[in-house]
Protein backbone atom coordinates (compact mmCIF):
# COMPACT_ATOMS: atom_id res chain seq x y z
CA UNK A 1 0.00 0.00 0.00
CA UNK A 2 1.04 3.50 -0.73
CA UNK A 3 -0.07 4.68 2.41
CA UNK A 4 -0.26 3.72 6.56
CA UNK A 5 -3.23 4.84 7.74
CA UNK A 6 -6.27 6.13 5.96
CA UNK A 7 -6.29 10.27 7.07
CA UNK A 8 -9.90 10.31 9.03
CA UNK A 9 -8.71 7.33 10.82
CA UNK A 10 -6.50 9.46 12.28
CA UNK A 11 -6.51 10.08 16.50
CA UNK A 12 -4.75 11.39 19.12
CA UNK A 13 -3.41 8.02 20.33
CA UNK A 14 -1.59 7.83 17.12
CA UNK A 15 0.42 11.16 18.26
CA UNK A 16 4.32 10.22 17.37
CA UNK A 17 3.55 7.83 14.83
CA UNK A 18 5.06 8.51 11.17
CA UNK A 19 2.17 7.72 8.83
CA UNK A 20 2.18 8.01 4.95
CA UNK A 21 -1.68 8.90 3.53
CA UNK A 22 -3.16 9.36 0.13
CA UNK A 23 -5.77 11.71 -0.76
CA UNK A 24 -7.34 14.95 -1.87
CA UNK A 25 -7.01 17.84 -1.05
CA UNK A 26 -10.17 19.28 0.32
CA UNK A 27 -8.60 22.75 1.29
CA UNK A 28 -5.74 24.67 1.50
CA UNK A 29 -4.80 27.77 3.61
CA UNK A 30 -1.56 29.64 2.90
CA UNK A 31 -0.54 31.45 6.10
CA UNK A 32 2.54 33.24 4.75
CA UNK A 33 5.52 30.40 5.87
CA UNK A 34 3.03 27.94 6.82
CA UNK A 35 0.58 25.86 4.41
CA UNK A 36 -2.00 23.71 5.77
CA UNK A 37 -3.87 21.47 4.03
CA UNK A 38 -7.15 19.45 4.94
CA UNK A 39 -6.42 15.74 3.69
CA UNK A 40 -9.64 14.16 2.37
CA UNK A 41 -9.73 10.33 1.87
CA UNK A 42 -12.99 8.06 2.26
CA UNK A 43 -12.93 8.14 5.99
CA UNK A 44 -12.51 11.74 6.78
CA UNK A 45 -10.07 14.72 6.34
CA UNK A 46 -6.93 15.42 8.63
CA UNK A 47 -5.15 18.49 9.07
CA UNK A 48 -1.79 18.64 7.49
CA UNK A 49 0.69 20.98 8.04
CA UNK A 50 3.77 21.92 5.54
CA UNK A 51 6.84 24.15 5.46
CA UNK A 52 7.12 25.56 1.90
CA UNK A 53 11.08 26.02 2.80
CA UNK A 54 11.74 22.80 2.89
CA UNK A 55 8.71 21.43 0.37
CA UNK A 56 8.46 24.05 -2.35
CA UNK A 57 6.09 21.48 -3.92
CA UNK A 58 3.47 22.62 -1.41
CA UNK A 59 3.28 25.85 -2.92
CA UNK A 60 1.82 23.84 -6.29
CA UNK A 61 -1.12 21.89 -4.17
CA UNK A 62 -4.33 22.83 -5.31
CA UNK A 63 -8.24 21.95 -4.36
CA UNK A 64 -8.92 18.07 -5.65
CA UNK A 65 -5.16 17.20 -6.48
CA UNK A 66 -4.35 13.46 -5.72
CA UNK A 67 -1.41 13.67 -3.52
CA UNK A 68 0.57 11.36 -0.78
CA UNK A 69 2.16 13.21 2.15
CA UNK A 70 4.69 11.43 4.53
CA UNK A 71 5.12 12.78 8.47
CA UNK A 72 4.49 12.27 11.49
CA UNK A 73 1.03 12.63 14.06
CA UNK A 74 1.46 15.55 16.24
CA UNK A 75 -1.15 16.90 18.99
CA UNK A 76 -2.49 20.32 18.19
CA UNK A 77 -1.88 23.01 19.78
CA UNK A 78 -4.18 24.03 22.86
CA UNK A 79 -7.09 26.50 20.90
CA UNK A 80 -6.90 25.18 17.50
CA UNK A 81 -8.42 22.01 18.86
CA UNK A 82 -11.31 21.70 16.23
CA UNK A 83 -14.06 19.54 18.16
CA UNK A 84 -16.33 18.79 14.85
CA UNK A 85 -13.75 16.74 13.02
CA UNK A 86 -12.91 13.22 14.19
CA UNK A 87 -8.96 13.93 13.93
CA UNK A 88 -9.30 17.20 15.54
CA UNK A 89 -6.96 17.28 18.22
CA UNK A 90 -4.29 16.05 15.81
CA UNK A 91 -2.55 16.71 12.83
CA UNK A 92 0.08 15.99 10.63
CA UNK A 93 3.48 17.16 10.45
CA UNK A 94 4.73 16.68 6.70
CA UNK A 95 8.20 15.35 6.26
CA UNK A 96 7.66 15.28 1.82
CA UNK A 97 4.79 15.26 -0.05
CA UNK A 98 4.49 13.94 -3.73
CA UNK A 99 1.58 15.08 -6.17
CA UNK A 100 -0.06 11.88 -7.50
CA UNK A 101 -2.26 13.34 -10.23
CA UNK A 102 -3.07 16.94 -10.63
CA UNK A 103 -6.79 18.20 -10.72
CA UNK A 104 -8.08 21.00 -13.28
CA UNK A 105 -10.69 23.41 -11.15
CA UNK A 106 -13.67 20.87 -11.22
CA UNK A 107 -16.96 22.63 -12.67
CA UNK A 108 -18.79 22.91 -8.94
CA UNK A 109 -17.70 23.26 -5.68
CA UNK A 110 -17.29 20.04 -3.48
CA UNK A 111 -18.63 21.30 -0.30
CA UNK A 112 -22.37 21.09 0.64
CA UNK A 113 -22.94 24.73 1.36
CA UNK A 114 -23.27 25.21 -2.35
CA UNK A 115 -26.52 24.24 -4.31
CA UNK A 116 -25.20 22.74 -7.57
CA UNK A 117 -27.53 22.09 -10.58
CA UNK A 118 -28.52 18.97 -10.33
CA UNK A 119 -27.73 17.88 -14.68
CA UNK A 120 -24.44 19.54 -14.31
CA UNK A 121 -23.63 16.97 -10.41
CA UNK A 122 -24.39 13.99 -12.83
CA UNK A 123 -22.73 14.52 -15.31
CA UNK A 124 -19.51 14.90 -13.12
CA UNK A 125 -20.60 12.43 -11.08
CA UNK A 126 -17.23 11.04 -10.22
CA UNK A 127 -16.58 14.31 -8.28
CA UNK A 128 -19.86 14.76 -7.00
CA UNK A 129 -19.70 11.53 -4.63
CA UNK A 130 -16.20 12.77 -3.32
CA UNK A 131 -19.04 14.92 -1.38
CA UNK A 132 -19.24 14.48 2.22
CA UNK A 133 -23.19 13.45 2.02
CA UNK A 134 -22.54 11.35 -1.14
CA UNK A 135 -19.99 9.42 0.51
CA UNK A 136 -22.17 9.38 3.95
CA UNK A 137 -25.12 7.72 2.18
CA UNK A 138 -23.34 4.79 -0.30
CA UNK A 139 -21.80 4.12 2.76
CA UNK A 140 -25.24 4.28 4.96
CA UNK A 141 -26.38 1.71 1.77
CA UNK A 142 -23.12 -0.57 2.36
CA UNK A 143 -23.87 -0.79 6.09
CA UNK A 144 -27.65 -1.68 5.29
CA UNK A 145 -27.25 -4.11 2.25
CA UNK A 146 -24.81 -6.30 4.88
CA UNK A 147 -26.64 -6.05 7.80
CA UNK A 148 -29.87 -7.66 5.38
CA UNK A 149 -27.15 -10.08 4.39
CA UNK A 150 -26.37 -11.28 7.70
CA UNK A 151 -29.66 -11.27 8.74
CA UNK A 152 -31.07 -13.39 6.11
CA UNK A 153 -28.05 -15.72 6.12
CA UNK A 154 -28.30 -16.29 9.95
CA UNK A 155 -32.14 -16.94 9.19
CA UNK A 156 -30.83 -19.59 7.03
CA UNK A 157 -31.94 -17.90 3.59
CA UNK A 158 -29.91 -18.92 0.15
CA UNK A 159 -29.32 -15.98 -2.02
CA UNK A 160 -29.79 -17.27 -5.45
CA UNK A 161 -29.27 -14.83 -8.86
CA UNK A 162 -31.98 -15.06 -11.45
CA UNK A 163 -32.20 -13.70 -14.60
CA UNK A 164 -31.66 -10.48 -16.46
CA UNK A 165 -32.16 -11.49 -19.60
CA UNK A 166 -35.82 -12.56 -19.58
CA UNK A 167 -39.89 -12.53 -20.47
CA UNK A 168 -41.65 -10.03 -19.77
CA UNK A 169 -42.69 -10.44 -15.17
CA UNK A 170 -46.09 -7.92 -15.03
CA UNK A 171 -45.76 -5.28 -12.22
CA UNK A 172 -47.60 -3.07 -13.65
CA UNK A 173 -45.35 -1.32 -16.02
CA UNK A 174 -43.66 -1.30 -19.57
CA UNK A 175 -40.88 -3.49 -20.45
CA UNK A 176 -36.98 -2.81 -20.89
CA UNK A 177 -36.72 -4.83 -24.26
CA UNK A 178 -33.49 -6.02 -25.71
CA UNK A 179 -33.17 -7.30 -29.18
CA UNK A 180 -32.00 -10.99 -29.79
CA UNK A 181 -29.42 -11.39 -32.57
CA UNK A 182 -29.53 -14.98 -32.61
CA UNK A 183 -33.76 -15.07 -32.36
CA UNK A 184 -34.37 -12.11 -35.00
CA UNK A 185 -37.46 -10.72 -34.82
CA UNK A 186 -37.43 -11.90 -30.89
CA UNK A 187 -36.47 -9.36 -27.64
CA UNK A 188 -35.63 -10.56 -24.28
CA UNK A 189 -37.48 -8.14 -21.66
CA UNK A 190 -35.66 -6.94 -18.45
CA UNK A 191 -37.37 -7.99 -15.16
CA UNK A 192 -39.83 -5.87 -13.61
CA UNK A 193 -38.87 -8.12 -10.73
CA UNK A 194 -38.05 -11.50 -10.09
CA UNK A 195 -41.30 -13.04 -8.99
CA UNK A 196 -41.57 -15.90 -11.49
CA UNK A 197 -38.56 -17.05 -10.77
CA UNK A 198 -38.87 -16.75 -6.91
CA UNK A 199 -42.02 -18.63 -7.18
CA UNK A 200 -40.31 -21.32 -9.27
CA UNK A 201 -37.72 -21.56 -6.78
CA UNK A 202 -40.13 -22.32 -4.32
CA UNK A 203 -41.29 -25.41 -6.39
CA UNK A 204 -37.70 -26.51 -6.56
CA UNK A 205 -37.77 -27.06 -2.78
CA UNK A 206 -35.02 -23.81 -1.80
CA UNK A 207 -37.97 -22.68 0.95
CA UNK A 208 -36.42 -20.05 1.95
CA UNK A 209 -34.95 -17.44 -0.90
CA UNK A 210 -33.81 -13.99 -1.14
CA UNK A 211 -31.59 -11.49 -3.60
CA UNK A 212 -30.07 -8.57 -3.68
CA UNK A 213 -31.46 -8.00 -7.23
CA UNK A 214 -31.58 -5.36 -9.83
CA UNK A 215 -35.11 -4.04 -11.39
CA UNK A 216 -36.36 -2.22 -14.55
CA UNK A 217 -39.16 -0.61 -14.99
CA UNK A 218 -40.45 1.87 -17.94
CA UNK A 219 -42.69 3.94 -15.79
CA UNK A 220 -42.93 7.95 -15.18
CA UNK A 221 -40.27 8.76 -12.94
CA UNK A 222 -40.51 10.40 -9.42
CA UNK A 223 -38.43 11.20 -6.12
CA UNK A 224 -39.11 7.69 -5.26
CA UNK A 225 -38.56 5.93 -8.15
CA UNK A 226 -36.10 4.63 -10.87
CA UNK A 227 -35.76 2.77 -14.44
CA UNK A 228 -33.22 0.41 -12.49
CA UNK A 229 -33.77 -0.06 -9.45
CA UNK A 230 -32.85 -2.58 -6.70
CA UNK A 231 -35.07 -4.62 -4.35
CA UNK A 232 -34.56 -6.88 -1.98
CA UNK A 233 -36.86 -9.58 -2.41
CA UNK A 234 -37.62 -12.56 -0.77
CA UNK A 235 -39.79 -15.80 -0.58
CA UNK A 236 -40.55 -18.35 1.37
CA UNK A 237 -42.66 -22.16 1.78
CA UNK A 238 -44.61 -23.32 3.96
CA UNK A 239 -45.66 -19.88 5.34
CA UNK A 240 -48.75 -18.05 6.09
CA UNK A 241 -49.06 -14.46 5.81
CA UNK A 242 -48.23 -13.65 9.75
CA UNK A 243 -44.90 -15.76 9.19
CA UNK A 244 -43.70 -13.68 6.35
CA UNK A 245 -44.94 -10.39 8.14
CA UNK A 246 -43.14 -11.67 11.47
CA UNK A 247 -39.38 -12.48 9.40
CA UNK A 248 -39.51 -9.34 7.28
CA UNK A 249 -40.76 -6.97 10.67
CA UNK A 250 -37.79 -8.50 12.59
CA UNK A 251 -35.07 -8.11 10.03
CA UNK A 252 -36.19 -4.30 9.58
CA UNK A 253 -36.11 -4.15 13.81
CA UNK A 254 -32.59 -5.89 13.76
CA UNK A 255 -30.85 -3.78 10.62
CA UNK A 256 -32.06 -0.38 12.33
CA UNK A 257 -30.94 -1.54 15.78
CA UNK A 258 -27.51 -2.95 13.95
CA UNK A 259 -27.00 0.09 11.50
CA UNK A 260 -29.17 3.66 12.97
CA UNK A 261 -28.60 2.37 16.81
CA UNK A 262 -32.11 2.42 17.16
CA UNK A 263 -35.10 0.41 18.60
CA UNK A 264 -38.01 0.27 16.87
CA UNK A 265 -41.99 -0.04 17.70
CA UNK A 266 -43.64 -3.17 16.72
CA UNK A 267 -45.51 -1.99 13.27
CA UNK A 268 -49.10 -1.50 13.36
CA UNK A 269 -51.32 -3.26 10.94
CA UNK A 270 -53.81 -1.30 9.30
CA UNK A 271 -56.45 -2.35 7.22
CA UNK A 272 -56.99 -0.90 3.71
CA UNK A 273 -59.79 0.56 4.22
CA UNK A 274 -58.91 2.17 7.55
CA UNK A 275 -56.00 3.32 5.84
CA UNK A 276 -57.98 5.34 3.48
CA UNK A 277 -60.78 6.42 5.77
CA UNK A 278 -58.24 7.54 7.77
CA UNK A 279 -55.49 9.01 5.77
CA UNK A 280 -56.94 8.88 2.03
CA UNK A 281 -53.70 6.73 1.12
CA UNK A 282 -52.23 3.04 1.85
CA UNK A 283 -49.39 4.81 2.52
CA UNK A 284 -50.41 7.11 5.34
CA UNK A 285 -47.61 8.97 6.95
CA UNK A 286 -48.17 8.62 10.69
CA UNK A 287 -45.88 11.13 12.36
CA UNK A 288 -48.31 13.38 12.45
CA UNK A 289 -52.19 13.52 12.66
CA UNK A 290 -54.20 15.57 10.05
CA UNK A 291 -56.32 12.82 9.79
CA UNK A 292 -60.08 12.68 7.31
CA UNK A 293 -62.79 13.19 9.35
CA UNK A 294 -66.25 11.90 7.93
CA UNK A 295 -68.96 14.29 7.42
CA UNK A 296 -71.54 12.04 5.99
CA UNK A 297 -74.06 11.64 9.35
CA UNK A 298 -73.76 15.98 10.00
CA UNK A 299 -75.11 16.40 6.57
CA UNK A 300 -77.44 13.19 6.40
CA UNK A 301 -80.71 15.78 6.13
CA UNK A 302 -79.09 18.47 4.52
CA UNK A 303 -80.84 21.01 2.39
CA UNK A 304 -76.81 22.47 1.12
CA UNK A 305 -77.84 21.10 -3.09
CA UNK A 306 -74.26 20.20 -3.32
CA UNK A 307 -74.09 17.95 -0.33
CA UNK A 308 -77.39 16.71 -0.84
CA UNK A 309 -76.58 15.06 -4.06
CA UNK A 310 -73.01 13.73 -3.28
CA UNK A 311 -75.23 11.58 -0.34
CA UNK A 312 -78.30 10.66 -2.53
CA UNK A 313 -75.38 9.37 -5.36
CA UNK A 314 -73.61 7.09 -2.33
CA UNK A 315 -70.86 9.14 -2.57
CA UNK A 316 -68.95 10.34 0.90
CA UNK A 317 -68.13 13.66 2.55
CA UNK A 318 -65.30 14.13 4.20
CA UNK A 319 -63.17 16.73 6.21
CA UNK A 320 -59.15 17.83 7.08
CA UNK A 321 -58.87 20.35 9.85
CA UNK A 322 -55.88 22.53 10.40
CA UNK A 323 -54.74 23.80 13.57
CA UNK A 324 -54.73 27.29 13.98
CA UNK A 325 -54.98 28.10 10.07
CA UNK A 326 -58.82 29.59 10.74
CA UNK A 327 -57.48 33.14 9.25
CA UNK A 328 -55.89 32.33 6.23
CA UNK A 329 -56.24 35.15 3.83
CA UNK A 330 -58.31 34.38 0.63
CA UNK A 331 -55.59 34.37 -1.64
CA UNK A 332 -54.16 31.27 0.60
CA UNK A 333 -57.34 29.75 0.37
CA UNK A 334 -58.20 29.95 -3.27
CA UNK A 335 -54.55 28.17 -3.71
CA UNK A 336 -55.67 25.60 -1.74
CA UNK A 337 -59.09 25.12 -3.74
CA UNK A 338 -56.90 25.17 -6.70
CA UNK A 339 -54.82 22.25 -5.27
CA UNK A 340 -57.56 20.50 -4.82
CA UNK A 341 -59.05 20.85 -8.08
CA UNK A 342 -55.38 19.53 -9.55
CA UNK A 343 -56.10 16.65 -7.04
CA UNK A 344 -59.18 15.72 -9.41
CA UNK A 345 -61.80 17.03 -6.42
CA UNK A 346 -64.77 19.49 -8.58
CA UNK A 347 -64.12 22.16 -5.52
CA UNK A 348 -63.26 22.57 -2.29
CA UNK A 349 -64.91 24.08 0.53
CA UNK A 350 -63.47 26.27 3.32
CA UNK A 351 -64.59 26.82 7.18
CA UNK A 352 -62.64 28.83 9.49
CA UNK A 353 -63.91 28.78 12.77
CA UNK A 354 -64.44 31.70 14.76
CA UNK A 355 -65.16 33.11 18.46
CA UNK A 356 -68.44 34.17 16.57
CA UNK A 357 -69.24 31.57 13.69
CA UNK A 358 -68.56 30.44 10.79
CA UNK A 359 -66.70 32.01 7.87
CA UNK A 360 -67.44 29.85 4.82
CA UNK A 361 -69.02 30.99 1.49
CA UNK A 362 -71.53 27.86 2.37
CA UNK A 363 -72.02 29.32 5.71
CA UNK A 364 -75.50 30.44 4.56
CA UNK A 365 -77.11 27.20 3.29
CA UNK A 366 -76.00 25.27 6.69
CA UNK A 367 -78.81 24.61 9.12
CA UNK A 368 -77.00 25.54 13.40
CA UNK A 369 -77.64 21.66 14.03
CA UNK A 370 -75.05 21.40 10.91
CA UNK A 371 -72.77 24.08 12.29
CA UNK A 372 -72.29 22.50 15.15
CA UNK A 373 -72.23 18.62 14.13
CA UNK A 374 -69.62 20.01 11.73
CA UNK A 375 -67.05 21.60 13.54
CA UNK A 376 -68.05 18.35 16.49
CA UNK A 377 -67.39 16.01 14.36
CA UNK A 378 -64.43 17.83 12.16
CA UNK A 379 -62.72 17.84 15.53
CA UNK A 380 -62.46 21.22 14.94
CA UNK A 381 -61.74 24.08 17.82
CA UNK A 382 -61.85 28.04 17.46
CA UNK A 383 -59.49 29.63 15.33
CA UNK A 384 -59.13 26.21 13.14
CA UNK A 385 -59.18 25.90 9.29
CA UNK A 386 -61.82 22.66 8.06
CA UNK A 387 -61.48 21.75 4.18
CA UNK A 388 -64.22 19.73 3.42
CA UNK A 389 -64.34 17.41 0.34
CA UNK A 390 -67.67 16.10 -1.46
CA UNK A 391 -68.10 14.02 -4.39
CA UNK A 392 -70.19 10.96 -5.60
CA UNK A 393 -67.04 8.72 -6.22
CA UNK A 394 -65.20 8.31 -2.37
CA UNK A 395 -61.98 7.22 -4.31
CA UNK A 396 -61.61 11.43 -5.41
CA UNK A 397 -62.58 12.10 -1.83
CA UNK A 398 -59.88 9.82 -0.66
CA UNK A 399 -57.27 10.78 -3.15
CA UNK A 400 -57.84 14.74 -2.90
CA UNK A 401 -58.08 14.77 0.72
CA UNK A 402 -55.09 12.32 0.68
CA UNK A 403 -53.25 14.30 -1.15
CA UNK A 404 -54.10 17.81 0.32
CA UNK A 405 -53.04 16.03 3.82
CA UNK A 406 -49.36 15.75 3.17
CA UNK A 407 -49.32 19.36 1.39
CA UNK A 408 -51.04 20.46 4.06
CA UNK A 409 -48.65 19.27 6.91
CA UNK A 410 -46.06 20.16 4.89
CA UNK A 411 -46.74 23.86 4.38
CA UNK A 412 -48.34 24.16 8.24
CA UNK A 413 -44.97 22.44 10.03
CA UNK A 414 -46.30 19.38 10.66
CA UNK A 415 -43.56 16.82 9.34
CA UNK A 416 -41.13 16.04 12.06
CA UNK A 417 -37.35 17.21 11.02
CA UNK A 418 -35.00 13.94 10.48
CA UNK A 419 -34.02 12.65 13.84
CA UNK A 420 -32.95 8.87 13.45
CA UNK A 421 -31.75 8.45 16.77
CA UNK A 422 -35.32 8.89 17.77
CA UNK A 423 -37.95 5.92 17.63
CA UNK A 424 -40.57 7.89 17.37
CA UNK A 425 -39.61 9.53 14.02
CA UNK A 426 -39.38 5.66 12.32
CA UNK A 427 -43.53 5.37 12.11
CA UNK A 428 -43.30 1.93 10.26
CA UNK A 429 -46.77 0.39 9.69
CA UNK A 430 -48.06 -2.64 7.94
CA UNK A 431 -50.95 -2.23 5.58
CA UNK A 432 -53.12 -5.41 5.19
CA UNK A 433 -56.61 -6.33 3.55
CA UNK A 434 -56.10 -5.07 0.18
CA UNK A 435 -59.15 -5.37 -2.25
CA UNK A 436 -57.70 -7.88 -5.35
CA UNK A 437 -59.16 -5.52 -7.65
CA UNK A 438 -58.96 -2.37 -8.79
CA UNK A 439 -61.67 -0.92 -11.51
CA UNK A 440 -59.58 0.82 -14.45
CA UNK A 441 -61.95 3.34 -15.73
CA UNK A 442 -59.55 4.00 -18.82
CA UNK A 443 -59.27 0.20 -20.15
CA UNK A 444 -62.98 -0.97 -18.02
CA UNK A 445 -61.49 -3.69 -16.91
CA UNK A 446 -60.36 -5.48 -13.61
CA UNK A 447 -56.71 -4.75 -13.07
CA UNK A 448 -54.95 -6.60 -10.09
CA UNK A 449 -54.08 -4.33 -7.38
CA UNK A 450 -51.16 -6.31 -6.68
CA UNK A 451 -50.05 -8.87 -9.42
CA UNK A 452 -52.47 -11.63 -10.92
CA UNK A 453 -50.25 -14.70 -8.26
CA UNK A 454 -51.65 -13.00 -5.39
CA UNK A 455 -53.46 -15.35 -3.24
CA UNK A 456 -57.46 -14.30 -2.41
CA UNK A 457 -58.58 -14.72 1.32
CA UNK A 458 -60.83 -17.73 0.80
CA UNK A 459 -64.34 -15.97 2.41
CA UNK A 460 -63.96 -13.55 -0.47
CA UNK A 461 -63.49 -16.80 -3.24
CA UNK A 462 -67.03 -16.41 -3.84
CA UNK A 463 -66.97 -13.06 -5.36
CA UNK A 464 -64.48 -13.88 -7.64
CA UNK A 465 -66.43 -13.83 -11.07
CA UNK A 466 -69.47 -11.98 -9.76
CA UNK A 467 -68.66 -9.20 -7.62
CA UNK A 468 -64.52 -8.35 -8.17
CA UNK A 469 -64.64 -5.68 -5.60
CA UNK A 470 -65.57 -7.50 -2.87
CA UNK A 471 -62.73 -9.68 -3.11
CA UNK A 472 -60.02 -9.46 -0.57
CA UNK A 473 -56.45 -10.26 -1.24
CA UNK A 474 -53.71 -12.22 0.62
CA UNK A 475 -50.96 -9.11 -0.05
CA UNK A 476 -49.66 -6.53 2.38
CA UNK A 477 -47.57 -3.00 2.31
CA UNK A 478 -44.86 -1.74 4.52
CA UNK A 479 -45.15 1.69 4.73
CA UNK A 480 -42.92 4.16 6.29
CA UNK A 481 -43.47 8.00 7.04
CA UNK A 482 -45.46 8.23 3.55
CA UNK A 483 -43.52 6.03 1.15
CA UNK A 484 -44.47 2.58 0.56
CA UNK A 485 -41.57 0.70 1.37
CA UNK A 486 -42.41 -3.04 0.45
CA UNK A 487 -44.57 -5.05 -1.10
CA UNK A 488 -45.41 -8.78 -1.04
CA UNK A 489 -47.98 -11.54 -0.81
CA UNK A 490 -48.81 -14.72 -0.12
CA UNK A 491 -49.27 -16.51 -3.85
CA UNK A 492 -51.84 -18.70 -5.51
CA UNK A 493 -49.91 -22.14 -6.11
CA UNK A 494 -52.92 -24.10 -7.46
CA UNK A 495 -53.15 -23.83 -11.30
CA UNK A 496 -56.76 -24.06 -11.27
CA UNK A 497 -57.64 -21.23 -8.78
CA UNK A 498 -54.70 -19.22 -11.60
CA UNK A 499 -56.22 -19.98 -14.14
CA UNK A 500 -59.48 -18.79 -12.64
CA UNK A 501 -58.18 -15.21 -11.67
CA UNK A 502 -56.47 -15.43 -15.33
CA UNK A 503 -60.61 -15.53 -16.12
CA UNK A 504 -61.29 -12.51 -13.96
CA UNK A 505 -58.96 -10.60 -15.51
CA UNK A 506 -60.02 -10.94 -19.25
CA UNK A 507 -56.57 -12.96 -20.23
CA UNK A 508 -58.05 -15.74 -22.28
CA UNK A 509 -56.65 -19.69 -21.61
CA UNK A 510 -54.10 -19.03 -24.68
CA UNK A 511 -52.54 -15.30 -23.41
CA UNK A 512 -52.46 -17.00 -20.09
CA UNK A 513 -50.44 -20.19 -21.69
CA UNK A 514 -48.43 -18.12 -23.81
CA UNK A 515 -47.27 -15.60 -21.34
CA UNK A 516 -47.42 -17.78 -18.21
CA UNK A 517 -47.46 -21.25 -19.13
CA UNK A 518 -44.24 -22.43 -17.64
CA UNK A 519 -45.82 -21.12 -14.34
CA UNK A 520 -48.90 -22.99 -14.62
CA UNK A 521 -46.56 -26.06 -15.91
CA UNK A 522 -44.78 -25.96 -12.99
CA UNK A 523 -47.89 -26.04 -10.78
CA UNK A 524 -48.30 -29.42 -11.90
CA UNK A 525 -45.50 -30.74 -10.03
CA UNK A 526 -46.44 -30.55 -6.45
CA UNK A 527 -45.89 -26.87 -5.96
CA UNK A 528 -45.60 -25.94 -2.18
CA UNK A 529 -47.84 -23.07 -0.50
CA UNK A 530 -45.37 -19.68 -0.46
CA UNK A 531 -45.53 -16.31 -0.31
CA UNK A 532 -42.65 -13.36 -0.15
CA UNK A 533 -42.19 -9.21 0.22
CA UNK A 534 -39.74 -7.16 -2.20
CA UNK A 535 -38.86 -4.10 -0.15
CA UNK A 536 -36.97 -1.67 -2.24
CA UNK A 537 -33.53 -1.24 -1.12
CA UNK A 538 -33.21 2.59 -2.80
CA UNK A 539 -36.71 3.66 -0.90
CA UNK A 540 -34.96 2.16 2.23
CA UNK A 541 -31.55 4.09 2.58
CA UNK A 542 -33.51 7.28 1.52
CA UNK A 543 -35.27 7.15 4.13
CA UNK A 544 -32.38 6.13 6.68
CA UNK A 545 -30.31 8.97 4.93
CA UNK A 546 -33.09 11.28 5.44
CA UNK A 547 -33.21 12.23 1.90
CA UNK A 548 -36.22 13.03 0.16
CA UNK A 549 -35.07 11.64 -3.29
CA UNK A 550 -33.67 7.90 -4.08
CA UNK A 551 -31.02 9.65 -7.04
CA UNK A 552 -29.23 10.66 -3.55
CA UNK A 553 -28.37 7.68 -2.34
CA UNK A 554 -27.53 5.90 -6.09
CA UNK A 555 -24.26 6.05 -7.26
CA UNK A 556 -25.25 6.42 -10.80
CA UNK A 557 -28.82 7.34 -11.13
CA UNK A 558 -30.70 8.83 -14.27
CA UNK A 559 -32.48 11.62 -14.45
CA UNK A 560 -36.41 12.79 -14.03
CA UNK A 561 -36.60 11.81 -18.20
CA UNK A 562 -34.38 8.55 -17.71
CA UNK A 563 -31.21 9.94 -19.46
CA UNK A 564 -28.06 9.11 -17.55
CA UNK A 565 -25.97 12.88 -18.10
CA UNK A 566 -22.45 11.02 -17.15
CA UNK A 567 -22.50 8.29 -20.24
CA UNK A 568 -25.00 9.96 -22.24
CA UNK A 569 -27.31 7.03 -21.93
CA UNK A 570 -29.71 5.91 -23.68
CA UNK A 571 -27.45 6.68 -27.01
CA UNK A 572 -28.14 6.13 -30.57
CA UNK A 573 -26.30 3.14 -32.11
CA UNK A 574 -25.07 2.81 -35.55
CA UNK A 575 -27.20 1.43 -38.78
CA UNK A 576 -24.53 -1.96 -38.98
CA UNK A 577 -25.27 -2.33 -35.31
CA UNK A 578 -28.88 -2.49 -35.96
CA UNK A 579 -28.76 -4.90 -38.99
CA UNK A 580 -27.47 -7.38 -37.07
CA UNK A 581 -30.27 -7.23 -34.83
CA UNK A 582 -32.44 -7.04 -37.73
CA UNK A 583 -33.77 -3.80 -36.38
CA UNK A 584 -34.54 -0.51 -38.37
CA UNK A 585 -35.64 2.65 -36.75
CA UNK A 586 -38.34 4.91 -37.38
CA UNK A 587 -37.33 7.91 -34.82
CA UNK A 588 -36.62 11.36 -36.74
CA UNK A 589 -32.74 11.87 -36.38
CA UNK A 590 -31.60 12.57 -32.80
CA UNK A 591 -29.26 15.14 -31.49
CA UNK A 592 -27.42 13.56 -29.17
CA UNK A 593 -27.02 16.03 -25.76
P1 LIG B 1 -43.77 -3.97 -6.20
O1 LIG B 1 -43.99 -3.75 -7.64
O2 LIG B 1 -44.75 -3.36 -5.26
O3 LIG B 1 -43.79 -5.53 -5.86
O4 LIG B 1 -42.32 -3.49 -5.82
C1 LIG B 1 -41.80 -3.72 -4.52
C2 LIG B 1 -41.01 -2.52 -4.04
O5 LIG B 1 -40.01 -2.15 -4.97
C3 LIG B 1 -39.79 -0.75 -4.90
N1 LIG B 1 -39.99 -0.16 -6.24
C4 LIG B 1 -39.24 0.82 -6.77
N2 LIG B 1 -38.20 1.51 -6.27
C5 LIG B 1 -37.61 2.43 -7.05
N3 LIG B 1 -37.98 2.71 -8.32
C6 LIG B 1 -39.03 2.04 -8.88
N4 LIG B 1 -39.38 2.31 -10.14
C7 LIG B 1 -39.72 1.05 -8.09
N5 LIG B 1 -40.75 0.22 -8.30
C8 LIG B 1 -40.91 -0.50 -7.18
C9 LIG B 1 -40.77 -0.19 -3.90
C10 LIG B 1 -41.84 -1.26 -3.87
O6 LIG B 1 -42.54 -1.27 -2.64
N6 LIG B 1 -42.76 -8.83 -7.08
C11 LIG B 1 -43.45 -7.91 -6.17
C12 LIG B 1 -43.09 -8.19 -4.74
C13 LIG B 1 -43.69 -9.44 -4.16
O7 LIG B 1 -44.89 -9.67 -4.36
O8 LIG B 1 -42.95 -10.19 -3.46
C14 LIG B 1 -43.06 -6.47 -6.54
O9 LIG B 1 -42.13 -6.22 -7.27
O10 LIG B 1 -40.14 -0.07 -2.65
Amino acid sequence: MLRSHRAGDLRSEHTGEKVALCGWVHTRRDHGGVIFIDLRDVAGLVQVVLDPQSLPLAEDLRSEYCIRVEGEVTARKEGTINPKLGTGEIEVAAGSVEILSRSETPPFQLDEYHETDELLRLKHRYLDLRRESMQRNLKLRHELISAIRRFFDAEGFYEIETPMLTRATPEGARDYLVPSRVHPGRFYALPQSPQLFKQLLMVSGFDRYYQIVRCFRDEDLRADRQPDFTQLDLEMSFVEQDDVLEVTERMFKNVWKEVMGVDLADFPRIPFSEAMERFGSDKPDLRYGLELRDLGDVFSDTEARVFRSVLDDGGAIKAITIPGQGELPRKQLDALVDDAKALGAGGLVYVGVTGDGLKSPMDKFFSDAERKGLVESAGASVGDLILIVADNRKSVVYKVLGGLRTRLAERFGHVPEYDPANPDYWKFAWVVDFPWFDWNEDEERWDPIHHPFTGVVEETLEFLETDPAKVISKSYDITLNGWELASGSIRIHDRDMQSGVFRALGISEEEANEKFGFLLDAFKYGAPPHGGIAPGIDRIVALAAGETNIREVIAFPKTQTAFDPLTGAPSTVDEAQLKILNLKSTAPAVVED
